[in-house]
Protein backbone atom coordinates (compact mmCIF):
# COMPACT_ATOMS: atom_id res chain seq x y z
CA UNK A 1 0.00 0.00 0.00
CA UNK A 2 1.82 2.47 -1.46
CA UNK A 3 -1.15 5.96 -0.28
CA UNK A 4 -0.37 7.81 2.52
CA UNK A 5 -3.63 8.16 4.26
CA UNK A 6 -4.45 9.63 7.86
CA UNK A 7 -5.24 12.05 10.28
CA UNK A 8 -4.73 15.69 8.80
CA UNK A 9 -6.35 17.69 11.41
CA UNK A 10 -7.95 17.57 15.12
CA UNK A 11 -9.89 19.88 16.83
CA UNK A 12 -12.40 19.42 20.17
CA UNK A 13 -15.34 20.59 21.01
CA UNK A 14 -15.80 20.90 25.10
CA UNK A 15 -18.67 21.82 27.65
CA UNK A 16 -18.43 25.14 29.03
CA UNK A 17 -18.00 23.68 33.02
CA UNK A 18 -16.37 20.79 34.35
CA UNK A 19 -16.09 19.50 38.25
CA UNK A 20 -12.94 18.83 40.26
CA UNK A 21 -13.55 15.16 41.32
CA UNK A 22 -11.30 16.36 44.43
CA UNK A 23 -15.06 17.96 45.08
CA UNK A 24 -17.14 15.49 44.13
CA UNK A 25 -15.10 13.07 46.47
CA UNK A 26 -15.56 15.52 49.17
CA UNK A 27 -19.30 15.75 48.74
CA UNK A 28 -19.79 11.63 48.32
CA UNK A 29 -17.87 10.96 51.28
CA UNK A 30 -15.01 9.04 49.25
CA UNK A 31 -11.35 9.46 49.91
CA UNK A 32 -9.81 11.90 47.42
CA UNK A 33 -7.09 8.98 46.77
CA UNK A 34 -9.65 6.53 45.48
CA UNK A 35 -10.52 8.69 42.36
CA UNK A 36 -6.77 10.01 42.56
CA UNK A 37 -4.92 7.29 42.36
CA UNK A 38 -7.41 4.15 42.23
CA UNK A 39 -9.18 5.34 39.28
CA UNK A 40 -6.73 8.14 37.95
CA UNK A 41 -9.07 10.62 37.42
CA UNK A 42 -9.03 14.62 38.09
CA UNK A 43 -11.86 16.48 36.70
CA UNK A 44 -14.96 15.75 34.51
CA UNK A 45 -16.68 17.79 31.89
CA UNK A 46 -20.19 18.46 32.39
CA UNK A 47 -22.62 19.37 29.46
CA UNK A 48 -25.10 21.61 29.75
CA UNK A 49 -28.56 21.32 28.09
CA UNK A 50 -27.99 23.51 25.34
CA UNK A 51 -24.64 21.88 24.88
CA UNK A 52 -26.07 18.92 23.27
CA UNK A 53 -24.21 15.83 21.17
CA UNK A 54 -24.59 17.73 18.09
CA UNK A 55 -23.64 21.32 19.63
CA UNK A 56 -20.58 19.75 21.39
CA UNK A 57 -20.10 17.94 17.35
CA UNK A 58 -20.61 21.33 15.28
CA UNK A 59 -18.08 23.09 17.65
CA UNK A 60 -15.66 20.42 16.51
CA UNK A 61 -15.83 20.19 13.32
CA UNK A 62 -16.54 24.06 12.94
CA UNK A 63 -13.23 24.74 14.25
CA UNK A 64 -11.73 21.76 12.47
CA UNK A 65 -12.04 23.13 9.22
CA UNK A 66 -11.00 26.94 10.82
CA UNK A 67 -7.98 26.57 12.71
CA UNK A 68 -6.77 24.10 9.47
CA UNK A 69 -7.99 26.25 6.80
CA UNK A 70 -9.84 23.21 4.85
CA UNK A 71 -12.88 24.68 2.77
CA UNK A 72 -16.11 22.78 3.66
CA UNK A 73 -16.02 22.55 -0.47
CA UNK A 74 -13.55 19.86 -0.08
CA UNK A 75 -15.69 17.47 2.20
CA UNK A 76 -16.97 14.53 0.04
CA UNK A 77 -17.93 12.61 3.60
CA UNK A 78 -18.89 13.38 7.02
CA UNK A 79 -19.39 10.51 9.57
CA UNK A 80 -20.76 11.36 12.95
CA UNK A 81 -19.70 8.56 15.58
CA UNK A 82 -21.87 8.92 18.46
CA UNK A 83 -23.75 6.76 21.33
CA UNK A 84 -25.70 10.04 22.23
CA UNK A 85 -28.04 10.34 19.27
CA UNK A 86 -30.83 12.50 19.61
CA UNK A 87 -32.79 10.73 16.94
CA UNK A 88 -33.39 7.30 16.01
CA UNK A 89 -33.71 8.35 11.81
CA UNK A 90 -32.35 11.17 11.38
CA UNK A 91 -28.19 11.80 12.51
CA UNK A 92 -26.21 14.02 13.84
CA UNK A 93 -24.17 14.62 10.54
CA UNK A 94 -27.33 15.58 9.37
CA UNK A 95 -27.67 18.35 11.33
CA UNK A 96 -23.42 18.76 10.90
CA UNK A 97 -24.21 18.99 7.45
CA UNK A 98 -25.91 22.42 7.83
CA UNK A 99 -24.18 23.97 11.05
CA UNK A 100 -20.38 23.05 9.08
CA UNK A 101 -21.91 24.55 5.62
CA UNK A 102 -20.89 21.06 3.52
CA UNK A 103 -21.25 20.92 0.18
CA UNK A 104 -24.40 18.62 -1.03
CA UNK A 105 -22.01 16.21 -2.78
CA UNK A 106 -20.92 15.81 0.85
CA UNK A 107 -22.18 11.92 2.14
CA UNK A 108 -23.50 12.30 5.62
CA UNK A 109 -24.33 9.32 7.98
CA UNK A 110 -23.74 7.94 11.83
CA UNK A 111 -21.81 5.35 13.19
CA UNK A 112 -23.17 3.63 16.52
CA UNK A 113 -21.15 1.12 18.73
CA UNK A 114 -20.79 1.88 21.75
CA UNK A 115 -17.35 3.86 22.14
CA UNK A 116 -16.22 2.05 19.09
CA UNK A 117 -18.27 4.48 16.83
CA UNK A 118 -15.98 6.60 16.06
CA UNK A 119 -13.25 4.46 15.17
CA UNK A 120 -15.74 2.49 13.21
CA UNK A 121 -16.01 5.80 11.15
CA UNK A 122 -12.44 6.69 10.48
CA UNK A 123 -12.00 3.00 9.15
CA UNK A 124 -14.69 3.67 6.92
CA UNK A 125 -13.14 7.14 6.05
CA UNK A 126 -9.64 5.42 5.40
CA UNK A 127 -11.13 2.79 3.00
CA UNK A 128 -12.95 5.54 0.93
CA UNK A 129 -9.96 7.16 0.57
CA UNK A 130 -7.91 3.85 -0.26
CA UNK A 131 -10.76 2.87 -2.65
CA UNK A 132 -10.08 5.91 -4.89
CA UNK A 133 -13.85 6.70 -4.30
CA UNK A 134 -12.86 10.09 -2.45
CA UNK A 135 -11.92 11.16 -5.44
CA UNK A 136 -8.91 14.09 -4.22
CA UNK A 137 -11.24 14.82 -1.35
CA UNK A 138 -11.06 14.84 2.25
CA UNK A 139 -13.47 12.99 4.84
CA UNK A 140 -14.54 14.60 8.17
CA UNK A 141 -15.01 12.02 11.11
CA UNK A 142 -16.86 13.26 14.16
CA UNK A 143 -16.96 11.60 17.36
CA UNK A 144 -18.96 13.49 19.94
CA UNK A 145 -20.53 12.06 23.63
CA UNK A 146 -21.60 12.64 26.75
CA UNK A 147 -20.96 10.12 29.39
CA UNK A 148 -23.77 9.87 31.93
CA UNK A 149 -24.17 7.45 34.66
CA UNK A 150 -26.18 7.48 38.22
CA UNK A 151 -25.81 10.21 40.85
CA UNK A 152 -23.83 8.49 43.38
CA UNK A 153 -23.18 5.34 41.75
CA UNK A 154 -19.85 3.53 41.33
CA UNK A 155 -19.00 4.83 38.06
CA UNK A 156 -20.12 8.68 38.94
CA UNK A 157 -16.38 9.98 38.55
CA UNK A 158 -16.01 8.32 35.42
CA UNK A 159 -18.57 10.58 33.62
CA UNK A 160 -17.79 13.33 30.73
CA UNK A 161 -18.31 14.54 27.69
CA UNK A 162 -16.47 16.38 24.47
CA UNK A 163 -16.00 16.24 20.91
CA UNK A 164 -13.33 15.48 18.29
CA UNK A 165 -13.42 16.15 14.74
CA UNK A 166 -11.10 14.71 12.32
CA UNK A 167 -10.29 15.92 8.78
CA UNK A 168 -8.83 12.55 6.81
CA UNK A 169 -7.14 12.58 3.79
CA UNK A 170 -4.41 11.40 1.48
CA UNK A 171 -0.60 12.87 2.58
CA UNK A 172 -1.94 13.55 6.20
CA UNK A 173 -0.17 16.26 8.23
CA UNK A 174 -0.15 14.19 11.29
CA UNK A 175 -0.25 10.97 11.66
CA UNK A 176 -0.12 8.39 8.43
CA UNK A 177 -1.95 5.08 9.26
CA UNK A 178 -0.50 1.32 8.33
CA UNK A 179 -3.32 0.90 6.26
CA UNK A 180 -4.88 -2.71 6.01
CA UNK A 181 -2.97 -3.69 8.98
CA UNK A 182 -5.59 -3.42 12.05
CA UNK A 183 -5.92 -6.36 14.59
CA UNK A 184 -9.69 -6.89 15.39
CA UNK A 185 -12.30 -8.57 17.89
CA UNK A 186 -15.68 -8.91 18.88
CA UNK A 187 -17.89 -10.82 21.17
CA UNK A 188 -21.44 -10.50 22.16
CA UNK A 189 -21.20 -9.22 25.91
CA UNK A 190 -23.35 -7.60 28.15
CA UNK A 191 -21.26 -5.03 29.86
CA UNK A 192 -22.49 -1.91 29.34
CA UNK A 193 -25.66 -0.95 27.76
CA UNK A 194 -27.54 2.39 27.43
CA UNK A 195 -31.53 1.80 27.21
CA UNK A 196 -33.96 3.37 24.52
CA UNK A 197 -35.68 4.80 27.12
CA UNK A 198 -32.72 5.93 29.83
CA UNK A 199 -30.11 8.84 29.26
CA UNK A 200 -27.78 7.45 31.75
CA UNK A 201 -25.68 4.13 30.74
CA UNK A 202 -26.15 1.27 32.71
CA UNK A 203 -22.91 -0.60 33.64
CA UNK A 204 -21.32 -4.00 35.05
CA UNK A 205 -18.19 -2.26 36.17
CA UNK A 206 -15.81 -4.78 36.98
CA UNK A 207 -16.90 -6.83 34.30
CA UNK A 208 -16.85 -4.40 31.53
CA UNK A 209 -12.91 -4.04 32.84
CA UNK A 210 -12.59 -7.89 32.33
CA UNK A 211 -14.06 -7.55 28.95
CA UNK A 212 -12.27 -4.15 27.48
CA UNK A 213 -8.83 -6.45 28.53
CA UNK A 214 -9.81 -9.34 26.91
CA UNK A 215 -10.84 -7.32 23.88
CA UNK A 216 -7.07 -5.71 24.09
CA UNK A 217 -5.35 -8.86 23.87
CA UNK A 218 -7.26 -10.82 20.99
CA UNK A 219 -6.97 -7.56 18.96
CA UNK A 220 -3.32 -7.11 19.99
CA UNK A 221 -2.50 -10.63 18.96
CA UNK A 222 -4.30 -10.37 15.68
CA UNK A 223 -2.02 -6.96 15.18
CA UNK A 224 1.37 -8.53 15.95
CA UNK A 225 0.57 -11.23 13.77
CA UNK A 226 0.43 -9.08 10.83
CA UNK A 227 4.03 -7.27 12.03
CA UNK A 228 7.34 -7.77 10.15
CA UNK A 229 10.98 -7.96 11.45
CA UNK A 230 11.30 -4.63 9.66
CA UNK A 231 8.45 -2.92 10.95
CA UNK A 232 10.49 -0.39 13.80
CA UNK A 233 8.91 -1.07 16.98
CA UNK A 234 5.93 1.88 18.36
CA UNK A 235 6.89 4.76 20.82
CA UNK A 236 3.94 5.60 21.91
CA UNK A 237 0.45 3.73 22.56
CA UNK A 238 -2.82 5.74 22.82
CA UNK A 239 -5.75 3.45 24.38
CA UNK A 240 -9.66 4.40 25.13
CA UNK A 241 -9.37 6.12 28.02
CA UNK A 242 -12.90 5.15 30.12
CA UNK A 243 -10.99 6.33 33.21
CA UNK A 244 -7.06 6.91 34.07
CA UNK A 245 -6.31 3.77 35.58
CA UNK A 246 -7.94 2.10 32.95
CA UNK A 247 -5.06 2.90 30.36
CA UNK A 248 -2.43 1.87 33.03
CA UNK A 249 -4.34 -1.26 33.53
CA UNK A 250 -4.56 -1.97 29.38
CA UNK A 251 -0.69 -0.36 29.20
CA UNK A 252 -0.06 -3.53 31.72
CA UNK A 253 -2.22 -6.51 30.10
CA UNK A 254 -0.35 -5.38 27.08
CA UNK A 255 2.83 -5.71 27.85
CA UNK A 256 2.80 -8.77 29.66
CA UNK A 257 2.03 -10.19 26.16
CA UNK A 258 5.26 -9.11 24.91
CA UNK A 259 6.63 -10.87 27.83
CA UNK A 260 7.64 -8.16 30.25
CA UNK A 261 7.40 -8.89 34.17
CA UNK A 262 4.28 -6.29 35.84
CA UNK A 263 7.40 -4.01 36.99
CA UNK A 264 8.76 -3.60 33.66
CA UNK A 265 5.19 -2.66 32.52
CA UNK A 266 4.48 0.05 34.64
CA UNK A 267 8.21 1.40 34.41
CA UNK A 268 7.33 2.05 30.41
CA UNK A 269 3.74 3.76 31.27
CA UNK A 270 5.25 7.28 32.19
CA UNK A 271 7.19 7.61 28.77
CA UNK A 272 5.14 5.52 26.47
CA UNK A 273 1.48 6.57 27.85
CA UNK A 274 1.72 9.69 30.23
CA UNK A 275 1.44 12.63 27.49
CA UNK A 276 -2.06 10.43 25.91
CA UNK A 277 -3.39 10.92 29.03
CA UNK A 278 -3.52 15.30 30.31
CA UNK A 279 -6.30 15.94 28.01
CA UNK A 280 -8.08 12.91 29.13
CA UNK A 281 -7.79 13.39 32.46
CA UNK A 282 -9.40 17.74 32.01
CA UNK A 283 -12.55 15.44 30.52
CA UNK A 284 -13.55 12.67 31.52
CA UNK A 285 -14.86 9.72 29.77
CA UNK A 286 -16.30 11.29 26.17
CA UNK A 287 -17.05 7.58 25.17
CA UNK A 288 -16.57 7.60 21.20
CA UNK A 289 -14.39 10.23 21.56
CA UNK A 290 -12.24 9.31 24.10
CA UNK A 291 -9.31 7.43 21.86
CA UNK A 292 -9.35 10.35 19.85
CA UNK A 293 -8.62 13.00 23.19
CA UNK A 294 -5.51 10.86 23.73
CA UNK A 295 -4.21 11.17 20.63
CA UNK A 296 -5.03 14.92 20.56
CA UNK A 297 -2.90 15.16 23.53
CA UNK A 298 -0.13 13.05 22.87
CA UNK A 299 0.18 15.00 19.52
CA UNK A 300 -0.61 18.16 21.84
CA UNK A 301 2.36 17.75 23.81
CA UNK A 302 4.59 15.47 22.45
CA UNK A 303 5.03 15.93 18.69
CA UNK A 304 8.52 17.20 18.39
CA UNK A 305 9.66 14.07 20.07
CA UNK A 306 8.15 11.65 17.73
CA UNK A 307 8.10 13.02 14.21
CA UNK A 308 8.57 10.14 12.20
CA UNK A 309 8.09 7.35 14.97
CA UNK A 310 5.36 4.65 15.00
CA UNK A 311 2.45 4.90 17.56
CA UNK A 312 -0.37 2.53 18.56
CA UNK A 313 -3.73 2.84 19.14
CA UNK A 314 -6.80 0.69 20.41
CA UNK A 315 -10.20 1.21 20.23
CA UNK A 316 -12.78 -0.17 22.60
CA UNK A 317 -16.61 -0.07 22.12
CA UNK A 318 -18.69 -2.19 24.92
CA UNK A 319 -20.62 -5.25 23.62
CA UNK A 320 -18.16 -5.14 22.47
CA UNK A 321 -15.92 -4.85 19.62
CA UNK A 322 -12.32 -3.26 19.34
CA UNK A 323 -9.45 -2.42 17.13
CA UNK A 324 -5.41 -2.53 17.42
CA UNK A 325 -3.65 -0.10 14.89
CA UNK A 326 -0.67 1.85 14.25
CA UNK A 327 0.38 4.38 12.13
CA UNK A 328 3.63 6.77 11.85
CA UNK A 329 3.49 10.50 13.31
CA UNK A 330 4.46 12.67 10.19
CA UNK A 331 7.48 14.86 9.74
CA UNK A 332 6.30 18.48 10.43
CA UNK A 333 3.55 17.58 12.61
CA UNK A 334 5.13 19.34 15.41
CA UNK A 335 4.93 22.73 14.07
CA UNK A 336 1.43 21.85 12.53
CA UNK A 337 -0.30 20.87 15.79
CA UNK A 338 1.26 23.97 17.06
CA UNK A 339 -1.09 26.13 14.33
CA UNK A 340 -3.76 23.91 15.15
CA UNK A 341 -3.86 25.17 18.95
CA UNK A 342 -5.46 21.82 20.01
CA UNK A 343 -5.94 22.79 23.60
CA UNK A 344 -7.44 26.05 23.37
CA UNK A 345 -10.89 25.03 23.68
CA UNK A 346 -10.02 24.00 26.86
CA UNK A 347 -8.73 27.75 28.56
CA UNK A 348 -12.30 29.25 28.62
CA UNK A 349 -14.01 26.80 31.17
CA UNK A 350 -15.85 27.28 34.55
CA UNK A 351 -15.17 25.25 37.41
CA UNK A 352 -19.10 24.16 38.39
CA UNK A 353 -19.24 23.21 42.67
CA UNK A 354 -21.20 19.54 43.33
CA UNK A 355 -24.86 21.75 43.86
CA UNK A 356 -24.03 23.19 40.46
CA UNK A 357 -23.30 20.20 38.67
CA UNK A 358 -26.52 18.30 40.20
CA UNK A 359 -28.69 20.99 39.00
CA UNK A 360 -27.13 20.78 35.84
CA UNK A 361 -28.18 16.78 35.49
CA UNK A 362 -31.56 17.57 37.42
CA UNK A 363 -32.41 19.71 34.16
CA UNK A 364 -31.18 16.33 31.91
CA UNK A 365 -34.63 14.50 32.77
CA UNK A 366 -36.79 17.46 31.79
CA UNK A 367 -34.20 18.64 28.39
CA UNK A 368 -34.52 17.28 24.75
CA UNK A 369 -38.73 16.58 24.99
CA UNK A 370 -39.90 15.62 21.98
CA UNK A 371 -42.57 16.58 20.24
CA UNK A 372 -44.49 14.41 16.89
CA UNK A 373 -43.89 16.90 14.81
CA UNK A 374 -41.56 19.22 16.67
CA UNK A 375 -37.75 20.11 15.24
CA UNK A 376 -34.50 20.03 17.40
CA UNK A 377 -33.42 23.54 17.01
CA UNK A 378 -29.62 24.41 16.79
CA UNK A 379 -28.51 27.73 16.37
CA UNK A 380 -25.56 29.48 15.74
CA UNK A 381 -24.89 31.79 19.04
CA UNK A 382 -22.06 34.51 19.35
CA UNK A 383 -19.66 31.78 16.76
CA UNK A 384 -20.61 28.71 19.27
CA UNK A 385 -22.90 26.22 18.38
CA UNK A 386 -25.91 25.58 21.02
CA UNK A 387 -29.02 23.52 21.55
CA UNK A 388 -31.99 25.87 22.51
CA UNK A 389 -34.83 23.50 22.36
CA UNK A 390 -37.46 21.84 20.53
CA UNK A 391 -40.15 23.58 18.37
CA UNK A 392 -43.59 22.36 19.59
CA UNK A 393 -44.15 22.83 15.57
CA UNK A 394 -47.08 25.11 16.80
P1 LIG B 1 -15.39 0.90 42.00
O1 LIG B 1 -16.56 0.30 42.70
O2 LIG B 1 -14.94 2.24 42.40
O3 LIG B 1 -14.17 -0.14 42.01
O4 LIG B 1 -15.72 0.92 40.45
P2 LIG B 1 -13.13 -0.51 43.14
O5 LIG B 1 -13.76 -0.43 44.49
O6 LIG B 1 -12.55 -1.82 42.66
O7 LIG B 1 -12.02 0.64 43.10
C1 LIG B 1 -11.36 1.01 41.93
C2 LIG B 1 -9.85 1.08 42.22
O8 LIG B 1 -9.62 2.06 43.26
C3 LIG B 1 -9.24 -0.23 42.73
O9 LIG B 1 -7.95 -0.35 42.14
C4 LIG B 1 -9.09 0.01 44.22
O10 LIG B 1 -8.04 -0.75 44.83
C5 LIG B 1 -8.73 1.49 44.24
P3 LIG B 1 -7.67 -1.49 41.02
O11 LIG B 1 -8.00 -2.80 41.64
O12 LIG B 1 -8.61 -1.18 39.86
O13 LIG B 1 -6.24 -1.29 40.66
N1 LIG B 1 -9.01 2.15 45.54
C6 LIG B 1 -8.18 3.06 46.10
N2 LIG B 1 -7.01 3.56 45.70
C7 LIG B 1 -6.40 4.50 46.51
N3 LIG B 1 -6.94 4.91 47.67
C8 LIG B 1 -8.12 4.43 48.11
C9 LIG B 1 -8.80 3.46 47.31
N4 LIG B 1 -9.97 2.77 47.43
C10 LIG B 1 -10.07 1.98 46.34
N5 LIG B 1 -8.65 4.87 49.27
C11 LIG B 1 -15.38 1.11 38.12
C12 LIG B 1 -14.74 1.24 39.47
C13 LIG B 1 -14.36 1.48 37.06
C14 LIG B 1 -15.85 -0.34 37.91
C15 LIG B 1 -16.60 2.09 38.05
O14 LIG B 1 -16.16 3.41 38.18
C16 LIG B 1 -17.40 1.94 36.77
O15 LIG B 1 -18.27 1.08 36.66
N6 LIG B 1 -17.12 2.81 35.74
C17 LIG B 1 -17.82 2.76 34.44
C18 LIG B 1 -17.41 1.54 33.64
C19 LIG B 1 -16.06 1.69 32.97
O16 LIG B 1 -15.53 2.77 32.83
N7 LIG B 1 -15.51 0.55 32.48
C20 LIG B 1 -14.24 0.56 31.81
C21 LIG B 1 -14.11 -0.55 30.77
S1 LIG B 1 -15.51 -0.62 29.66
C22 LIG B 1 -15.25 0.74 28.59
O17 LIG B 1 -14.22 1.34 28.58
C23 LIG B 1 -16.41 1.12 27.72
C24 LIG B 1 -17.12 2.40 28.11
O18 LIG B 1 -16.31 3.52 27.80
C25 LIG B 1 -18.50 2.47 27.43
C26 LIG B 1 -18.58 2.30 25.91
O19 LIG B 1 -17.89 1.52 25.27
O20 LIG B 1 -19.50 2.91 25.37
C27 LIG B 1 -17.42 2.46 29.59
Amino acid sequence: MSLSIGIDAIALGVPRGYVQLTDLAEARGVPPEKYRDGLGVEQMAVAAADEDAVALAANAARRALSVSRTKPADIGLCIVGTETAVDHSKPVAAFLHGLAGLPPSCRVFETKHACFGGTAGLLNAIDWIASGSARGRAAMVICTDIARYQLRSAAEPTQGAGAVAMIVRESPRLLAFDVGRNGSYSRDVHDFWRPLHAKEGIVDGHFSVDCYLAALEGAYREWLSLQTAKDEAPVRACYHVPYGKMSRKAHRHRKQIDGLTKEQADASFESEVGSSLILPNKIGNAYTASLYLSLASLLHHEATDIERKRITLFSYGSGCVAEFFSGRVVEGAAAWARELRIDEPLNDRTRLTVEQYERVRGLDTQADPRFPDGQPKPVLNGGRVKFLGVDSGE
